[in-house]
């Protein structure tokens, strides 16, 4: 009996290493974001959007966290976030700048 719920617990365990390399649009990305607050990428917010790996991989981002370095005035030329992040196909970052960047709550 003992010995066959290490088993299941194996099989549930193997399963879930499984699923979450599979779905690696789960993964989020922290940028420090400057004096504007942190930034978080949900890559699963952008694949419930319909996005696929290859609207961001390699083209615009490469498949490791710290590759891209995102500047003030990226925001405004079209590139890296903001190919998409323009006011067409998706919010602009001319204004919304918290929809991306989080300030810690106050005291922290
Ligand atoms: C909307 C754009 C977008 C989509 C779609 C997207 N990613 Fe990413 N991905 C990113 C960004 C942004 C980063 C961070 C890049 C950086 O920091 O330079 C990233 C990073 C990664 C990394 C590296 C993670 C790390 O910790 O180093 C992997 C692996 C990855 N993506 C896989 C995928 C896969 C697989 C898919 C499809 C299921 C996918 N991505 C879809 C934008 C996207
Ligand atoms: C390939 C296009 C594309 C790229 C590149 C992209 N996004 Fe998005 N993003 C979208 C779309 C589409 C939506 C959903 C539509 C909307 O909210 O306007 C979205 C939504 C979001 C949201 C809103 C999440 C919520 O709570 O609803 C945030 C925050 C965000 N993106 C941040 C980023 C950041 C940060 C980057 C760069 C690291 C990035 N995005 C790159 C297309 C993109
Ligand atoms: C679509 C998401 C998004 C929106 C909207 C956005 N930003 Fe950003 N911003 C980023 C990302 C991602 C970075 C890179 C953070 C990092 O690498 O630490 C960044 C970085 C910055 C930086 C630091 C630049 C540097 O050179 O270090 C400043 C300042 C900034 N943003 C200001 C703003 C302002 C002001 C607005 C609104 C007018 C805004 N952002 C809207 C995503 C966004």
């Amino acid at each position: 009996m003992k010995k066959f719920t290490i088993i299941i617990a194996l099989i549930i365990a193997v399963a879930f290493v499984g699923s979450a390399m599979a779905v690696s649009s789960g993964q989020k990305a922290e940028f420090k974001g400057g004096a504007m607050g942190k930034v978080t990428f949900d890559g699963k917010i952008h694949a419930d959007k319909g996005l696929k790996c290859n609207d961001c991989h390699t083209n615009i981002f490469q498949m490791k966290h710290g590759t891209a370095k995102i500047k003030m005035a990226d925001h405004n030329a079209g590139k890296l976030c903001f190919s998409c992040h323009d006011g067409k196909k998706a919010f602009t970052s001319k204004e919304n700048c918290a929809k991306c960047h989080k300030k810690a709550a106050a005291g922290y």
